[in-house]
């Protein structure tokens, strides 16, 4: 039976000592600032947002909401981006994804402050993490990587197999993997015979956004097994892309979802905000 890598509890940890650091800043007369836009009325956007506040009400920053109607035009929301680039009283800005299908998601990457981008979604951002010197860490990725590192697992010299070949997933979680020394690779909806190649896997991270689908069949012995997916089923639960139940019998370690990841890019997300105020 796997052992449960618990994101709650090491997200726990890495916001106390974001607090305490916050602690300092502000004795010293910055509040740490986190803007939040937010376009449209996604139920799932509106939970990321709210947990976004939350923590950061919890470390001590200031948060900001920008809730913007679907119908926002791009122009009125570069606008609004511009105008937090310019704030110095705002450290870190970040645009949830999705966005409505008439705003082009690269260019509102573009447009923020490559400074302020504690997303790490910014072209100069993408480009310094794949040079190996980032500026900020892509949350989610950096998340995964705190949650190994806890648990004494060390992606040096092993396999770490990744299903899915998202910008803000799986691509950059390849680049950190292998800063760290792992052989990586990426696996995706096109991948051929992809069970042979996940049950090569020492590390299985999980990031495909289809609920149950990394099976036990796909998972050999006493692999790390670590799901990104959220998803929702019919009946209001949330589940990943893992089946849990199955997987868990045979993976040395498993995320739970929720309570794994999830709250690992929030506490990294709030990481990258200090980093910025600083
Ligand atoms: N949508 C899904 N994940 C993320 C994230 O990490 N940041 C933003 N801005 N949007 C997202």
């Amino acid at each position: 039976m796997a052992r449960l890598l618990s994101g709650k509890e090491v997200s726990a940890k890495v916001l106390e000592r974001v607090a305490e650091e916050a602690k300092l800043c502000i004795a010293a007369g910055i509040t740490p600032t986190l803007a939040v836009i937010i376009v449209g009325s996604c139920p799932a956007s509106r939970v990321y947002v709210n947990n976004k506040k939350k923590a950061c009400a919890q470390v001590g920053f200031r948060s900001l909401e920008y809730a913007l109607e679907e119908q926002t035009s791009q122009a009125a929301l570069l606008d609004l981006i511009r105008q937090l680039n310019e704030d110095g009283g705002v450290h870190g800005i970040l645009c949830q994804m999705p966005l409505p299908r008439h705003i082009d998601e690269q260019a509102v990457c573009r447009a923020i402050l490559p400074q302020k981008d504690v997303d790490a979604f910014h072209p100069e951002n993408v480009g310094k993490l794949m040079l190996g010197e980032p500026r900020f860490l892509p949350c989610t990725p950096a998340g995964v990587m705190e949650l190994l590192a806890h648990a004494g697992i060390s992606p040096e010299g092993r396999h770490m197999v990744i299903v899915g070949r998202s910008n803000i997933v799986g691509k950059p979680m390849a680049m950190l993997a292998l800063q760290a020394n792992a052989t990586v690779t990426i696996c995706h909806s096109k991948t051929r015979d992809l069970a042979q190649i996940t049950r090569q896997a020492d590390i299985l991270v999980a990031a495909v956004g289809r609920a149950n689908f990394v099976t036990a069949g796909m998972v050999q012995e006493g692999t790390a097994v670590i799901d990104v997916g959220i998803n929702r089923l019919e009946s209001g639960r949330l589940c990943g892309d893992v089946d849990f139940a199955a997987v868990a019998e045979k993976a040395g370690w498993i995320t739970p979802v929720p309570g794994g990841v999830g709250p690992m890019t929030i506490a990294m997300l709030m990481q990258n905000t200090l980093a910025a105020a600083k």
